[in-house]
C-alpha cells in the first residue's frame, strides 16, 4: 500500500489533534521538508534544528516567528524576539538584568503563594487542571513581576488565548485575533505613560530607566513602543507557555502513573521530570525563520529568501539523537543531545528558569494534592494555536 503523499499542514486539525504524528515522516522522509503549496521550508531532525537555531547569519528572527508575519515581514512590535544582531545583542544582555538567577530565586515565594491559592480552590472530585489552576497563575507571577495592575492580570492571558488563537485552516490571524492584539498595546502603551507620571519600583520603569547602545554607539532610552513590545512578549512567552506544560503533565503523568509514582516516592526527580516535559511535550512546536541566503545543512541545502520552520518539537523526538525518543522517561540519559524544548542559541528562552521553577513548583503541589487521580481523556481538549500545543481543558478527579 502506498503511503498518502507527505503533508505537513500547521493550521490542520490533525495536526492540532497529534502534532508528533507528522514529525516521524517529516524526519525520515523529508528532511528539509518544502511545502509547494504554500512555500516553505520546514527541518525536523535534531541536527539541522540545531545548527539552524544557532545560525543568525542565515536565519533571521527579524521578520517574525510566523509563517504570516515571516511572509508578508509585518512584525507588530520591535520585540526582542523579533531582532537579529546586533540589536538583539542590546536588548538580550539589558533584559538578562530583570531575569538574574536572584531576581527568579525572588519569585519562589510568589510563585508558591499563587500555586497554593488556586489549588485550594479547586474541587477535588471535578477540575480542570488547565481553567482552574495551571491557566490563571504563571500570567499572574509574570504580570505582578512586570507591574501590571492586579484588576488586569487576569485579562492579559485572555488577550493572549485570543491573539494565539487559529481556526483548523486559518494561517493569518482573524480580526479578534487582531483585535486582541491592540487592545492589549493599547493598554500597556497607556501604563507606561502612566508608569511615567506615577514611577513604581517594578520593571516597567526599570526598562523606563534602562539604556542601550543605538546605531551609531551612542546610548540611547527604550521608547514606549519598545516598552510595549516587550510587555506584550512577556505576557505571552511566560504565562501560555508554562500553561501548557502543566496541563500537558498530567494527561502524561496518567498516561505513565508508574513515572508519577517515581516522583512520589522521590521528590529529588522533580527537575528531571520537568526536562523531560520540555522534551516530550514541550509546549513550543516550532519557531520560523527566514532564510537570507542559501544554506547549506547536514540533511540538504535550505534556498535564501524562503520562511523556515525550525520545527523543536519534532527535533525533540528525533531518534537520531535520543534513545528510544518516543518514550517518556523521567530518568533518561539527559547528556545525549541538546534539549530544544526552551529553545538554544541567541534567542534561548530568556525565562527559563522561571519557567523550570513555576513547573517544578507546581508538580511539587500536585503531588501532594493528587497523589492518584485520574483524566477524562474523553473530556480532553487541544488547543489550536500558532506554534503553541497543549491543552485547553483537562479534567481531573483525585481518587482517595
Ligand atoms: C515552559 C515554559 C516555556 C517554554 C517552553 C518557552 C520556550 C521558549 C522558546 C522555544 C523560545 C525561543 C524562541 C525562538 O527561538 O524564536 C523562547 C524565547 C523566549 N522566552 Fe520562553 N518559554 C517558556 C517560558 C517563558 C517564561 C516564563 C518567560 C518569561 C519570563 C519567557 C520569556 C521568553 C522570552 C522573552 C523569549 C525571547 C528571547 C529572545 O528572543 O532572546 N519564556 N521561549
Amino acid at each position: 500500500m502506498t503511503k498518502p503523499k507527505l503533508k505537513f499542514d500547521p493550521v490542520a486539525q490533525e495536526y492540532f489533534d497529534n502534532p508528533y504524528e507528522i514529525y516521524k515522516r517529516m524526519r525520515d522522509e523529508a528532511p528539509i521538508y518544502y511545502d509547494e503549496d504554500e512555500d516553505f521550508y520546514a527541518l525536523t531532525r535534531h541536527e539541522d534544528v540545531a545548527a539552524a537555531l544557532k545560525d543568525t547569519d542565515s536565519f533571521s528572527s527579524s521578520r517574525g516567528c510566523d509563517l504570516s508575519m515571516v511572509r508578508t515581514g509585518e512584525v507588530p512590535q520591535r520585540s526582542i524576539i523579533f531582532m537579529d544582531p546586533p540589536d538583539h545583542r542590546h536588548m538580550r544582555s539589558l533584559l538578562n538584568k530583570a531575569f538574574t538567577p536572584r531576581a527568579i530565586q525572588s519569585q519562589h515565594a510568589t510563585v508558591v503563594e499563587l500555586v497554593e491559592h488556586y489549588l485550594s480552590k479547586v474541587d477535588p472530585d471535578n477540575f480542570d487542571v488547565v481553567q482552574d489552576f495551571s491557566g490563571p497563575f504563571p500570567v499572574e507571577v509574570i504580570t505582578r513581576m512586570a507591574g501590571v495592575p492586579e484588576d488586569f492580570r487576569q485579562q492579559v492571558r485572555h488577550w493572549i488565548d485570543t491573539s494565539l488563537q487559529r481556526e483548523p485552516g486559518q494561517i493569518d490571524l482573524s480580526e479578534t485575533a487582531m483585535q486582541a492584539n491592540i487592545d492589549s498595546a493599547v493598554y500597556y502603551y497607556g501604563l507606561v505613560q502612566e508608569r511615567r507620571e506615577n514611577p513604581q519600583d517594578d520593571m516597567i520603569n526599570r526598562l523606563i530607566a534602562a539604556e542601550i547602545p543605538g546605531e551609531h554607539g551612542e546610548l540611547r532610552k527604550l521608547d514606549d513602543i519598545e516598552i510595549t513590545g516587550f510587555l506584550t512578549l512577556l505576557g505571552g512567552a511566560g504565562a501560555e507557555t508554562v500553561t501548557k506544560l502543566v496541563g500537558s503533565a498530567v494527561v502524561e503523568f496518567a498516561r505513565h502513573p508508574e513515572q508519577w509514582q517515581k516522583l512520589l516516592d522521590d521528590r529529588s526527580k522533580i527537575p528531571d521530570a520537568v526536562e523531560e516535559l520540555l522534551r516530550y511535550v514541550g509546549p513550543v512546536q516550532y519557531n520560523v525563520r527566514y532564510s537570507i541566503k542559501d544554506v547549506e545543512l547536514p540533511s540538504g541545502t535550505v534556498p535564501a529568501n524562503k520562511p523556515v520552520f525550525l520545527m523543536g518539537a519534532a527535533a525533540n523526538r528525533d531518534p537520531r539523537a535520543f534513545d528510544n525518543a518516543e518514550t517518556f522517561d523521567i530518568e533518561r540519559d539527559r547528556s545525549q543531545a541538546q534539549n530544544l524544548g526552551l529553545g538554544y542559541g541567541i534567542h534561548s528562552c530568556l525565562g527559563a528558569a522561571l519557567a523550570r521553577m513555576e513547573s517544578a513548583i507546581a508538580l511539587d503541589h500536585l503531588l501532594d494534592f493528587m497523589p492518584r487521580y485520574e483524566v477524562d481523556f474523553d473530556g480532553l481538549e487541544r488547543v489550536h494555536m500558532q506554534n503553541v500545543a497543549g491543552y485547553h481543558h483537562v479534567p481531573v478527579k483525585v481518587l482517595r
